[in-house]
């Protein structure tokens, strides 16, 4: 099942998140595509929020990887600026994906071990407005079905 959202302004963005960052659960991989300024890293800031993650978020760019901690680690790498598996090496890509720890990767795309099987994969793409944009869900794993909807439901009651 593909599901779709229309997030109107970087609060609603900030709320998609936070409805599923209060749901992950250690082990969970969140794979954010889409292009540069889309809001990959806004989405980032709410799942911290969700996961009780106190502190700013900031894009992880320049750093690579950062860790946060709060009811699991989260996370949050960018590969963009990761040039080939040796540098995934370097940072322990591999052990990042852990039982007590959600990932959250940006431009998984760079890197194809990072296929559709690996996680909860949404899309973000401009819409009309300038402040919209449409956001796309999917998961290919049964159990992250439910997970999909139920956030989905709680991102619809705060909207
Ligand atoms: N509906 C919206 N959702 C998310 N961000 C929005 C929205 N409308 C405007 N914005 C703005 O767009 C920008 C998104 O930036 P963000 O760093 O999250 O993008 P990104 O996808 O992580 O880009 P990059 O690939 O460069 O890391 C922010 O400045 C945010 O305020
Ligand atoms: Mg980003």
């Amino acid at each position: 099942m593909v599901s779709h959202r229309t997030v109107r302004g970087p609060d609603e963005m900030l709320a998609l998140g936070e409805a599923f960052g209060r749901l992950l659960r250690g082990g969970d991989v969140l794979l954010l595509s889409g292009p540069l300024g889309a809001g990959k890293t806004q989405f980032v800031k709410g799942l911290a929020r969700g996961l009780g993650i106190q502190g700013i978020v900031n894009s992880p760019t320049f750093t690579l990887m950062k860790p946060y901690t709060g009811r699991v680690t989260l996370h949050h790498v960018d590969l963009y600026r990761l040039s080939g598996e040796a540098e995934c090496q370097e940072i322990g890509l591999d052990d990042l994906m852990a039982p007590d720890t959600v990932l959250a990767l940006e431009w998984p795309e760079r890197f194809p071990r990072f296929g559709a099987e690996s996680g909860i994969q949404l899309d973000i793409a401009f819409g009309d407005d300038p402040a919209h944009r449409e956001v796309t869900i999917w998961s290919q794993l049964p159990r992250n079905q439910t997970l999909i909807s139920q956030a989905l439901d709680g991102f619809g009651q705060a909207h």
